[in-house]
């Protein structure tokens, strides 16, 4: 690992950080809790691990258990609006597949992995049609054609939609095809709190069951779909079980990760204090959405000459100048050019919504500002879904493929989800199928690296997770955020250093706190991340190098335990 000198604080961290060294969370004894036996075992239920455990339900003797922390269809997948980009009509359209790489390289910032870019463009196509036949349905014109859109910085109409609810339609027709395959069997309510391994390998998992007991599941093959982190930030449009779990517990099992310190950030999220953060989708400005001051000022085109359709990244920074401009802490999204006709048809879900918070978008603009919204990292993979961890997978989100280098083209995450989930799976049952069962004993006791000592509290008293809570994810939101700079990103580290001491060498015994342990790994290794990358690339922007450096980081990061 090359790394800039100039860090001390980088330096004295790779020496060691208390909580971060930690292998399991929970502490238990694997001959007193229940055990169970399966081939493929999915952690997660999105578009990914659903595309893997169908994938790998096609061998008929494998079973395959797929594991939800809330309910089957609570995924990021369930809240994306946009829709799925596929080039599926080219003759229509005129699109190509090489177009479709070509839109995503342009974003990608100089480092998309273009073998696998080719893979999920070209699969791609024929993995959206089998969704189409499992029966989702997405927008058809008058003569029954798929109805296709474009989006900014895709230079064809290619992204399938359905109205602004396509994540959710995608999600029913998935989970309805896995509930009906005899040989998949579904645990919603059951929270994985870490991978289990031997010499090196993973043979399962260790999870707390719909009853709340730890239960080991033994695994020929683990595939890893958790999704993704938004909800390490105060702001993010994803939905309650985007935590990093699955990042947390690959770390804690020694799988390498990949640039963590990529996090996009969507520009328009609605914002009225009390209600959830909800995404506004793109697709909005595509329709002629225009955002303003409150004053009215239409403050794009000062600094994009693609104004409102400028990328991402730029409006996001555009909105929060304006609110250290104004003094606001939210900007307007004005639908006022959108017929309404048009409206209604588009834009339904957030019509009904924001209907339900007293705005009615037909007549009057939308609340807005950025939030976090995907995470571009994750656990890095082969083609095939393979990790560092012989016997561990994963996909989609929680995962890192490259494919979107550092900065991603809207509509090509469900995508990616849907391909690499798929071969995941595939793989899975290959190898599954030529394995024996793991044997679980005996397996060392998890013990505790950390401390000698188990606690729940403080020496100042009993550990507040409330509090800490929330003075993690505005860290996180201040200072590694859409804007950040070294002195911040250190401050924040140092800070987070001090936090995964003691809740980390806590032993709990409910998902609510494990969660929080996860989110702190999570958020110490995304900050790490960020400070190591001492440049601005893609989502990635630094106040104090605001310049793409490829001489010195032209090149994915990676992380793993063994580096501390
Ligand atoms: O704005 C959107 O609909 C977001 C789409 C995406 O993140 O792919």
């Amino acid at each position: 690992m090359t790394e800039p000198k100039d860090n001390p604080l980088l330096e004295k961290l790779r020496a060691g950080v208390p909580g971060m060294s930690r292998r399991y969370l929970a502490d238990f004894e694997i001959s007193r809790i229940s055990h169970r036996f399966t081939d493929v075992l999915v952690i997660g239920s999105g578009i990914a691990g659903l595309s893997a455990a169908l994938a790998a339900a096609e061998n008929e003797e494998l079973e395959v258990l797929v594991l939800a922390k809330s309910s089957l269809e609570e995924s990021a997948t369930r809240w994306a609006q946009g829709g799925i980009a596929a080039v599926i009509l080219p003759e229509r359209t005129g699109d190509s597949l090489e177009a479709h790489m070509r839109d995503t390289i342009d974003v990608a910032a100089g480092i998309a992995e273009e073998e696998n870019l080719r893979i999920m463009t070209a699969e791609g196509v024929e993995r959206v049609r089998e969704l189409v036949e499992r029966g989702t349905d997405f927008d058809r014109n008058t003569e029954g054609e798929l109805q296709l859109t474009r989006e900014g910085a895709h230079s064809f109409p290619r992204i399938l939609h359905r109205g602004d609810t396509t994540g959710q339609e995608i999600a029913r027709a998935l989970v309805e095809a896995a509930l009906k395959k005899n040989n998949i069997l579904c645990r919603p309510g059951t929270f994985a709190i870490d991978l289990l391994d031997r010499e090196g390998s993973c043979i399962g998992a260790l999870v707390a069951n719909e009853t709340g007991q730890l239960e080991a599941i033994w695994a020929r093959q683990t595939v890893l779909a958790t999704g993704g982190v938004g909800r390490l930030y105060r702001e993010t449009t994803n939905p309650s079980v985007a935590t990093g779990d699955g990042l947390a517990m690959a770390f804690r099992a020694g799988a390498r990760l990949m640039d963590l310190e990529f996090i996009q950030f969507h520009p328009t999220t609605l914002y009225l204090a009390g209600a959830d953060r909800f995404l506004i989708t793109e697709a909005i400005r595509g329709e002629g959405g225009v955002l303003r001051t409150q004053a009215g000022d239409a403050f794009m085109k000062r600094f994009h000459e693609l104004a409102d359709l400028a990328p991402r990244d730029v409006v996001s920074r555009s909105i929060l100048e304006i609110m250290k401009e104004t003094g606001e802490n939210k900007v307007w999204l004005d639908l006022g050019a959108i017929a309404e006709d048009r409206i209604r048809e588009r834009f339904p879900r957030i019509l009904e919504l924001s209907r339900s918070f007293g705005i009615d978008i037909i007549r009057e603009p939308i609340p807005v500002r950025p939030s976090a919204h995907y995470s571009i990292g994750g656990v890095s993979t082969d083609p095939n879904g393979r990790t560092s961890v012989p016997g561990l997978l994963a996909a989609g989100e929680v995962a890192c493929t490259g494919v979107h280098g550092a900065n991603r083209l809207g509509s090509n995450s469900l995508l990616e989800g849907l391909v690499f989930g798929h071969r995941s799976g595939r793989e899975a049952a290959r190898t599954a199928a030529g394995l024996p069962r793991p044997e679980p004993f005996p397996l060392p006791k998890p013990g505790k690296e950390l401390s000698p000592e188990i606690v729940t509290n403080t020496p100042g008293g009993e550990l507040d997770l409330a509090d800490l809570l929330s003075s993690l994810k505005s860290l996180l939101w201040y200072k590694v955020g859409v804007e950040r700079n070294g002195r911040d990103l250190s401050s924040a580290l140092e800070q987070l250093s001090t936090w995964t001491a003691y809740p980390l060498a806590a032993d709990f015994r409910d998902v609510e706190s494990w969660t929080l342990q996860n989110m702190l790994q999570t958020s110490w290794l995304v900050t790490y991340s960020a400070l190591r990358r001492m440049e601005s690339r893609g989502v990635h922007y630094r106040a104090d190098h605001p310049d793409r450096d490829d001489l010195n980081f032209s090149r994915h990061l990676a992380i793993s335990r063994a580096d501390f």
